[in-house]
């Protein structure tokens, strides 16, 4: 038996928690969001981000568009200096300092030893996790690479410090070339010509999704031995306790209902309005790279993921951004005694969704569930978070809070976890699921609890003593046959 090991690529979807207080901000506190949208999009394309332009700005796009900051620039780090954790089932892979300094970072790495850990894993001094999406980068092109090669060791100040932390798998995990074997099954992929996947070519659009922005890494599930699934591809995978939706082409169960313009928005801004918001690792990858692509980028991503092969969940018949309030929510809610509910919150006392909701929420979203009329505070009726077959992203947002940076303001949703229990987490996720979502789905105090420790623990973890049981079991099994065939020919 073979244990090809393995790492997801769960991002730590624990952002931090939004500083505010539960009751800052306050819907009239929300400026004109019409106008922040467009000052987003301005600012993202500037020059000196421009997709065509010389060599070093061309890298730092690529830098950008790959958004190797996500994971190598540390929150208050230096750029590109490493010390991030990135959660995984086996325990947390700490990034790489990959700024030029000639000690602690990629100083002496020539071109060829870079391109060689981007696209195949396996860097001067062994193999790398696929923490680092190396599967995805396999499709870079030489000229991207060569940008990209040029843009951090020109580019980036060099910081002569380790990472203050460093990755401890236990066994086997810590056996970095037991990685050669994983490669072989989900690794490999040749880098794409340049001509094709220019800004403007054809494949441009698959290029930034599949190679780039690496979105099949988080958004396509995981098999056994946490490889992707390529059968699956980008119809939806849990994530360190949040859910990477399905986003082929079905128009149920995917975001074929989405227009082109609705997906370059949410792309840019991390809101389509009526649709999604992006709360978990979708925030960050929004914040410090999709919004900064050119509009013909997003553009083209926008085209691609209209073309990709729909995946239908069994049995859904109504989109997750579908789902419209229950008829009698109103009442509902307005029976809720809403000066009782901080009370309820302090003392952990109230089970009573409603309670909490009308305590906790309806400063923002409204006590009928709608948002505020620039849904600056969204609906959470026709929500993808609220309406589909997942509970995961309504439970995360309220126990992670969302926290997003855009160019020129912030969008800030407490974190409750801390001040509400998970049963009181739980009970508030209810009523907004049989008030404003898929009344067909619940959570109890003990789903809250899994998603906030990250998710189920996969096959591969759990199954993990018994394979090493296993192994030995066939090594001794081996043993003794050859014993057996020595004595006999004595
Ligand atoms: C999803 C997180 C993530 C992203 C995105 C990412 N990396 Fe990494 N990278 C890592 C982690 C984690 C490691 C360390 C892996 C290990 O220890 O096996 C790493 C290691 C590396 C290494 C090896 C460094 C060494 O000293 O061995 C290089 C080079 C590298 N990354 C470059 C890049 C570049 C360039 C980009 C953007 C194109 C990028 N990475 C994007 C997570 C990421
Ligand atoms: C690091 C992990 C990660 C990467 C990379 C990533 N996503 Fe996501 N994405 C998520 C998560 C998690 C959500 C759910 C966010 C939420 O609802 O709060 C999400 C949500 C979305 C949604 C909203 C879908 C819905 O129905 O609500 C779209 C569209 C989307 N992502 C597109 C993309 C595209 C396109 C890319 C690549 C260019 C990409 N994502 C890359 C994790 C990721
Ligand atoms: C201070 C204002 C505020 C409060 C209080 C608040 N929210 Fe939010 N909520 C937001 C903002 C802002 C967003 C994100 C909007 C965006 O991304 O454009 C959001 C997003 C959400 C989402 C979408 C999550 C996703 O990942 O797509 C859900 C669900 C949600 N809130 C539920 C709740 C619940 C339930 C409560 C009470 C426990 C609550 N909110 C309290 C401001 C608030």
């Amino acid at each position: 038996m073979r244990y090809s090991l393995v790492l997801p690529l769960v991002l730590a979807g624990a952002l931090p928690a939004a500083a505010d207080g539960l009751y800052t901000g306050g819907p009239d506190a929300a400026p004109d969001l019409v106008q922040r949208i467009a000052d987003d999009s301005t600012l993202g394309t500037e020059a000196l981000l421009s997709p065509e332009g010389d060599l070093i700005a061309q890298g730092r796009y690529i830098a950008t568009a790959a958004d190797c900051a996500a994971c190598h620039t540390a929150p208050g780090g230096k750029d590109m200096a490493g010390g991030y954790a990135i959660a995984s089932p086996m325990g947390a892979i700490i990034a790489s300092n990959i700024t030029p300094s000639k000690e602690f970072g990629i100083g002496n790495w020539s071109e060829e030893q870079f391109a060689k850990a981007l696209r195949q894993g396996v860097a001067p001094d062994g193999h790398l996790y696929p923490a680092m999406p190396y599967t995805a980068y396999a499709g870079m092109t030489d000229a991207d690479v060569h940008a990209l090669y040029s843009y951090l060791m020109q580019q980036v100040q060099p910081v002569d410090v380790a990472p203050a932390q460093q990755t401890q798998l236990g066994f086997p995990y810590d056996q970095r070339w037991l990685m050669a074997g994983w490669n072989l099954m989900f690794a490999g992929g040749t880098p794409a010509q340049a001509a094709d996947v220019a800004p403007g070519a054809e494949g441009r659009g698959a290029y930034l999704v599949n190679v780039l922005g690496h979105c099949q890494t988080c958004h396509t599930p995981r098999n056994l031995l946490m490889g992707e699934t390529s059968s699956a591809y980008l119809g939806g995978a849990d994530l360190n306790g949040w859910h990477a939706p399905n986003i082929t082409s079905d128009k149920i169960s995917g975001i074929g209902g989405w227009s082109k313009d609705e997906i370059v928005s949410y792309l840019r801004s991390g809101a389509a309005h009526g649709k999604a918001q992006a709360g978990g690792a979708m925030a960050e990858a929004v914040g410090k790279s999709f919004r900064h692509l050119s509009d013909a980028d997003l553009e083209a991503i926008a085209g691609y993921l209209k073309t990709v092969p729909a995946i239908h969940a069994e049995g859904q018949t109504i989109p997750s951004y579908g789902v419209t309030k229950a008829a009698d929510v109103q009442m509902m809610a307005f029976d809720a005694p809403i000066d009782h509910a901080p009370r309820a919150m302090a003392d952990g006392s109230s089970t009573d969704g409603a309670e909490i909701y009308a305590g906790a929420c309806s400063s923002c979203h409204q006590l009928d569930g709608a948002g505020t009329a620039d849904q600056f505070y969204p609906s959470l009726s026709t929500n993808s978070a609220t309406g589909g077959l997942s509970a995961a992203n309504l439970v995360m947002a309220v126990a992670n809070g969302i926290h997003r940076e855009t160019n020129g303001y912030t969008v800030s949703m407490p974190a409750f976890g801390d001040t509400l229990s998970d049963p009181q987490i739980a009970a508030v996720s209810n009523y907004v699921l049989t008030s404003f979502g898929n009344k067909d789905l619940s959570v109890t105090a003990q789903d809250v609890a899994q998603m906030k420790a990250g998710g189920p623990t996969p096959w591969l973890l759990r199954a993990t003593p018994w394979l090493l049981g296993g192994a030995v079991l066939v090594l001794v099994l081996l043993l003794a046959a050859l014993i057996g065939v020595i004595r006999r020919k004595r």
